[in-house]
């Protein structure tokens, strides 16, 4: 049944629920998260058994998909997109991508800071991780592109992320069959002839992996009306310049 309706007419969208047009949003009833269920000391080993998780059930096809937002001085417009977790360790989260032409290259450029967020929708769990981002080194990036299929590693090469793509001939013609599409097939073809034959190709200098160091990391458990669990690790130094995390509990 509709619960909004007349009134609402103006709006083309107004509180959906799943398939239905207008509705009451689910509630989150799957689990529970207190503070003796988390790590006491670590959010990198906390995230990692949450991903465990998140990757031995079925119903997450895949967890390592976050939404990786930047933001750019001095304006402080802010850019979102989903990118792939690609690896965990103890300095970091690393994601891989372009940082020659893309936006969040640009912004990072003006700012470091980054945040990432993962959402387990069958899981009802949420992660927000926030911190600088920091490049690898070219090694480094070199491994994991080295993983990745031909025809990804030539398009890495071939892209100039984010830039405008125009039809190769005269004025976008939209009634044409180029809208830009070409330019990005000439690119890769100029590529497949530059390592036609080559086995290992290098990793370009404008792409590779960024780690986003984290400053503070959140876990957050859907449950009932609304009234989440929600608990927060934030880096503390120690008067002898160790680090530590401390962990609180915050209101939904
Ligand atoms: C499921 C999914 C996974 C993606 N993974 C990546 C990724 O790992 N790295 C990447 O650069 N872009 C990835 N993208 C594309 C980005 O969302 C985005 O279009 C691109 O990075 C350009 O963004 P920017 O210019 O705003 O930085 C992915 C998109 C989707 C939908």
């Amino acid at each position: 049944m509709a619960l909004h309706s007349a009134s609402m007419a103006s709006k083309l969208i107004f509180a959906p629920a799943g398939q239905e047009a207008h509705g009451q949003a689910g509630q989150f009833t799957k689990g529970v998260l207190t503070r003796s269920d988390l790590d006491q000391t670590s959010p990198i080993r906390q995230f990692h058994n949450w991903f465990a998780t998140a990757q031995q059930s079925s119903l997450i096809p895949h967890p390592e998909t976050c939404c990786l937002s930047t933001a750019s001085l001095p304006s402080g417009r802010v850019s979102s997109r989903i990118v792939y977790l690609k690896e965990l360790d103890a300095e970091g989260f690393v994601i891989y991508s372009n940082f020659g032409t893309s936006k969040k290259a640009m912004d990072l450029a003006t700012n470091s800071w980054a945040s990432l967020t993962f959402w387990w929708e069958n899981l009802e769990r949420q992660v927000r991780v926030e911190g600088q981002a920091t490049r690898l080194t070219r090694e480094e990036s070199q491994k994991y592109f080295d993983t990745r299929v031909r025809g990804s590693r030539i398009g890495a090469w071939s892209s100039r992320q984010s830039q405008v793509l125009s039809p190769t001939k005269g004025d976008a013609d939209r009634d044409g069959d180029d809208d830009g599409r070409k330019q990005l097939d000439k690119w890769v073809e100029e590529t497949e002839k530059r390592f036609d034959g080559v086995e290992n190709i290098p990793v370009p200098d404008f792409w590779g992996g960024l780690r986003i160091v984290p400053e503070s990391v959140e876990f957050w458990q859907g449950r009932q009306n609304r009234l989440h669990d929600r608990f927060v690790y934030e880096k503390k130094n120690t008067t002898e310049n160790v680090q530590e995390w401390s962990l609180e509990r915050l209101s939904p």
